[in-house]
């Protein structure tokens, strides 16, 4: 153990900042951890395409390296790729983004949230955003030095955040409202109504919206509106948009921002000095995704739906209440009979069953009660994890 000149060991908290000190580990990957050692684990768990990137998009990439395309890009990203994310967009969203000013490409959704909270948030500001949500949200606000207020969300409602929920907790500190429809952990898509609402009180409270669009793609016999397409609200939205789910292109990092170009300059500021840039690889890739991956993205999405089909009827039939998801590749079933908390729940899942599910408490606290379960996986094995949950159950239904 390191020691100090004094001969004492070193005390790293002390030396970590507040902010750093102030979030968890993602309750994700401390479960994974436990399941990395063991065998004949079915995984439930991660939110990762068990597709390869389709062929025509790794073919692509492997021609430019042979080519000798190697080296850095320009910051923003390859003028080839922010012109075809501007037609992508244009016939997508109807939406008109400049390519030289209003896009910036970015290391995956993930960068596009950091950028997008640095950009716009001084200490102490805050971001409304649904409980349960994504685990990255509420950590980026605070890393970037604000405050995440979170508004509860129930099955009742769909897993859909409230316009006037969102409305009762502005304050003078208020920033911006965080959305991504189709969600992650609930897979609950948003109706235009509630959009239309949403978007009313932000234009009137003078609020931005980030919209989270990673699953946009994912969705099962609804249509999906982005908030940014709703009248007026192209200049007082940042759309984060990616490849990692749509294009099962998870290992390649990429993904982008659009919006107003002040906004868009502000990230860039921040990306250049800390990226640089997206890889050159992961580029031109997403070049060939947005030209010709939409055969492929239809494909994957049909067969998700029939797992989605297949594993929540399944959930309802052995006792775990599960609402219908009509997006992203989540089923987030209802655990609550069994009187287990979810990471009681998934952890002895895991030791007697050998399934692995995400406990719903680590995507916040209106989380508690639900689990998460990815069916981005074979249906053979949904099957299986099915059985062996109804056998988990049964033994564990609360008397
Ligand atoms: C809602 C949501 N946003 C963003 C991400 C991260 O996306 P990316 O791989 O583009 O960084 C994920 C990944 O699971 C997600 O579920």
């Amino acid at each position: 153990m390191p020691m100090t000149s004094k001969g004492q060991p070193m005390k790293y908290r002390n030396l970590i900042s507040q902010r750093v000190n102030q979030i968890s580990p993602s309750g994700i990957r401390r479960f994974f951890d436990l399941l990395a050692s063991m065998e004949g684990v079915i995984s439930l768990g991660i939110g990762e395409p068990d597709f390869a990137t389709p062929w025509h998009i790794r073919e692509a990439a492997i021609s430019s390296i042979e080519k000798g395309y190697t080296m850095y890009t320009s910051n923003s990203g390859m003028p080839e790729l922010r012109q075809e994310l501007s037609r992508y967009l244009k016939n997508n969203y109807n939406l008109a983004y400049d390519p030289d000013s209003e896009l910036v490409i970015t290391v995956g959704v993930s960068e596009g949230l950091d950028l997008a909270m640095r950009a716009i948030l001084d200490p102490g500001d805050e971001v409304i955003m649904p409980d349960p949500c994504y685990v990255s949200y509420p950590s980026c606000v605070i890393l970037a030095g604000g405050t995440p207020i979170m508004v509860p969300t129930y099955q009742e409602n769909n897993f859909e955040i409230s316009p006037a929920d969102i409305e009762s907790r502005i304050t003078s500190r208020t920033k911006a409202i965080l959305i991504g429809y189709p969600a992650n952990p609930t897979g609950a898509v948003l109706s235009q109504d509630k959009l239309t609402q949403i978007a009313e009180v932000a234009q009137r409270r003078q609020l931005l919206v980030i919209s989270d669009e990673i699953y946009a793609k994912l969705v099962y016999g609804v249509e999906h509106t982005c908030i940014a397409t709703l009248p007026g609200m192209k200049t007082s939205t940042i759309l984060l948009g990616g490849f990692s789910k749509a294009y099962a292109m998870t290992g390649w990092r990429i993904g982008y921002a659009a919006g107003p170009r002040g906004i868009i300059a502000a990230m860039t500021k921040i990306h250049q000095y800390t990226m640089l840039c997206a890889s050159i690889m992961a580029q031109v890739a997403a070049i060939e995704a947005l030209k010709s991956g939409e055969a492929s993205t239809n494909e994957m999405v049909e067969e998700y739906n029939r797992r989605r089909l297949v594993i929540v009827k399944g959930f309802n039939d052995i006792g775990l209440p599960c609402f219908e998801p009509k997006g992203a590749f989540y089923a987030f079933p209802s655990i609550k009979g069994t009187g287990m908390t979810s990471e009681e729940f998934s952890e002895r899942l895991l030791i007697e069953e050998k399934v692995a599910a995400v406990p719903g408490s680590a995507f916040g606290q209106y989380g508690e009660g639900y689990v998460r379960c990815c069916y981005a996986t074979s249906l053979a094995d949904i099957e299986e994890a099915l059985s062996r949950m109804k056998r988990f159950v049964a033994k564990h239904q609360a008397k």
